[in-house]
């Protein structure tokens, strides 16, 4: 009797954000969304110039949660996700090592906008919370991190179990919320819906 044992999982967190810290009204943080976009005039130029899709707030604004109260909710909110997950995942911080907020943002995906694969480095966990996910809307596309290795392997059947897919898509829902290690790289495919695909995105680092 053979024994194959699983061996250097990749984990990924799902949960709704209710299940910690302090309510968020998913209509309020799409409104809120959607007023600081109206306002960044920066962020829109940068959008422009960089031929980004829709809206982030990436590069332009850097305090999200001083701005609104309602982002200062969601950081304690994930902050809480993010410790649990750093509990899954065994990590030893140190002493007085503990992960932190490194930066937040809003993305805004109208139709036929996507983000190509990436990664997130210098950060420890990212994720992402999502405001609004009409139908359509594209899931979250992660990607077996040893693809750089396999070299001459052979691709594996469309029926394998999930655990061995080469692929996943995660298909949250709104008001849930995604952690993965940031090493792992990650795409949204194409937004086929007419309406806007809205999440928030984040990096934790360790200090
Ligand atoms: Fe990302």
């Amino acid at each position: 009797m053979s024994d194959i044992e699983s061996l250097f999982v990749t984990r990924l967190y799902r949960a709704a954000l209710s299940e910690h810290g302090p309510a968020i009204s998913a209509d309020e943080l799409e409104s809120t969304c959607y007023a600081i976009a109206d306002d960044d005039e920066a962020g829109q130029d940068w959008c422009e110039e960089n031929g980004y899709p829709g809206y982030t707030s990436y590069a332009s604004l850097t305090d999200l949660g001083w701005r609104m109260p309602i982002f200062a909710d969601l950081i304690k909110a994930l902050d809480l996700h993010v410790a649990a997950f750093a509990k899954e995942l065994a990590f030893d911080l140190g002493e007085d090592g503990k992960l932190e907020l490194e930066d937040i943002w809003i993305n805004i995906l109208p139709e036929g906008g996507m983000h190509a694969s990436h990664i997130h480095p210098h950060s420890v966990i990212s994720g992402t919370t999502y405001v609004s996910m009409p139908d359509g809307a594209s899931a979250l596309k992660l990607e077996d991190p040893r693809h750089a290795m396999m070299m001459a392997a052979p691709p594996r059947l469309k029926s394998v179990d999930r655990d061995q897919k080469p692929f996943i898509y995660a298909a949250p829902k709104v008001g849930d919320v995604l952690l993965w290690e940031s090493w792992l790289r990650h795409e949204v495919p194409m937004n086929m819906s007419e309406d806007d695909r809205i999440s928030v995105s984040f990096n934790y680092k360790w200090v």
